[in-house]
């Protein structure tokens, strides 16, 4: 019977839509709009001698299952955007599943077919247990900022806690490469989930301006990201990399996790926001962002330059994690303490342990290549370049 179509609405991880559907046979919006468009582009001449019944079979079958994901509505016109209630009601299907439909076509939705339901994702929450494995785990992560756990901890405090009803917006501060962007993973990898990272720098103004206002509906936006995350943790890097008129773009979402474009709309609840940013103090930011956005951030929390012995034990750290995943013939060619003190003298070269890694890497290759080519081992090569 048409008008009697179930709707339910799926907000949340792709992951998650899938796991709700279960494995059964489903059809897809697409598919079917696109054989509609091409069924109107056929012309068909029927004679009048041939067998009523064969006209019963043009007509295309009544759907079961329908499902559109969150990638899908892209591919869609604007103007079946803006009709979309008209179009779920001409392809009349027993049920359709929708996965983060843009907000319009949700709002139509629930006009047109009042009994629709809505399922929202329950992202993990911060409990007493994160915080446990936070303040445990720290120093196996991050070497050094001993005051960055203690004020994280009070910051993701309110989180545990039932009166939160919004996310905790924090700024890390502080040069490059001293452990910001890892804490967040870190964060992160307790709570579960891919975190979901923009890089505020990757955008020129334009493209931003429609990222984060929305341009037409299948254009990338943040909105539009934000609601298909994964992770409970939401990292927005180089937020100082942000052109300042688009600062006010966040005040409602720093103030109520609501954010809204011309086409979708998200409700964050008690999550948690982490910018990053290279400024040297609260002061400069205080400065360079202006207090309306400044005194949004729930807690600043500023990272130090590692000194010359945190980067020592950075480098032991990563000689060990490296060394352990060699294999066992790899091993006998290659001796840590040796591999450590060729790596030392890096320690003085600067305090951004960014490329460290990398060097260590490709030290490691330098003496597992010398060794396998059978030549005499230089010591020379802790001059390759730390940056
Ligand atoms: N305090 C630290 N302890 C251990 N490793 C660190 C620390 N700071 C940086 N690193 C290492 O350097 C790399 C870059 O650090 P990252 O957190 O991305 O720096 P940034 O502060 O610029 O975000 C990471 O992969 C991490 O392994
Ligand atoms: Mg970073």
């Amino acid at each position: 019977m048409p008008g009697d179509t179930k709707v339910t609405v799926y907000c949340g991880p792709l992951s998650w839509f899938e796991e709700q559907l279960g494995k059964q046979a489903d059809e897809s919006l697409l598919d079917i709009v696109y054989a509609r468009d091409e069924a109107r582009r056929l012309f068909k001449i029927i004679a009048p001698a041939h067998n009523e019944s064969e006209l019963d079979d043009l007509q295309p079958k009544r759907p079961k299952r329908m499902v559109a994901q969150s990638s899908d509505y892209a591919s869609l016109s604007e103007h079946v955007i803006t009709n979309f209630a008209g179009l779920i009601r001409s392809i009349n299907p027993k049920h359709v599943h929708l996965h983060n439909p843009p907000a319009h076509a949700l709002a139509q939705l629930q006009r047109a077919f009042p009994a629709t339901v809505l399922k929202r994702y329950e992202y993990p929450a911060v409990t007493r247990e994160t915080l446990i494995h936070f303040r445990d785990g720290f120093a196996d992560h991050l070497v050094g900022q001993a005051t960055v756990m203690q004020k994280l901890l009070a910051a993701l405090y309110p989180l545990t806690t039932a009166r939160q009803a919004k996310p905790v917006v924090l700024m890390f501060y502080g040069p490059s490469g001293v452990g910001k962007t890892e804490t967040a993973q870190f964060i992160n990898g307790l709570l579960g989930g891919t975190l979901m990272r923009k890089q505020f720098s990757m955008f020129h103004n334009d493209k931003f301006a429609s990222y984060l206002f929305g341009g037409t509906h299948s254009e990338p936006s943040f909105a539009h990201d934000l609601l298909d995350r994964e992770s409970g943790v939401i990292l927005i890097d180089e937020f100082d990399k942000a052109n300042p008129v688009f600062h006010s773009a966040f005040y409602q979402l720093f103030d109520s996790g609501i954010f809204e474009d011309k086409n979708y709309s998200v409700h964050l609840g008690p999550s948690l926001i982490i910018c990053t940013s290279n400024y040297g103090s609260e002061k400069e930011i205080r400065d360079a962002f202006g207090d309306a956005l400044y005194s949004r951030f729930d807690s600043l929390i500023g990272f130090q330059p590692l000194s010359r012995d945190e980067i020592i034990r950075v480098i032991d750290k990563l000689a060990e994690d490296r060394f352990v995943k060699l294999t066992q013939d790899e091993e006998k060619q290659l001796d840590l303490g040796d591999l450590k003190s060729l790596l030392y003298p890096l320690a003085d070269k600067s305090s951004n342990v960014r490329k460290l890694g990398k060097t260590v890497d490709e030290l490691i290759s330098l003496i597992l290549v010398r060794s396998l080519l059978d030549e005499p081992q230089s010591t020379g090569v802790a001059s390759t370049n730390a940056g």
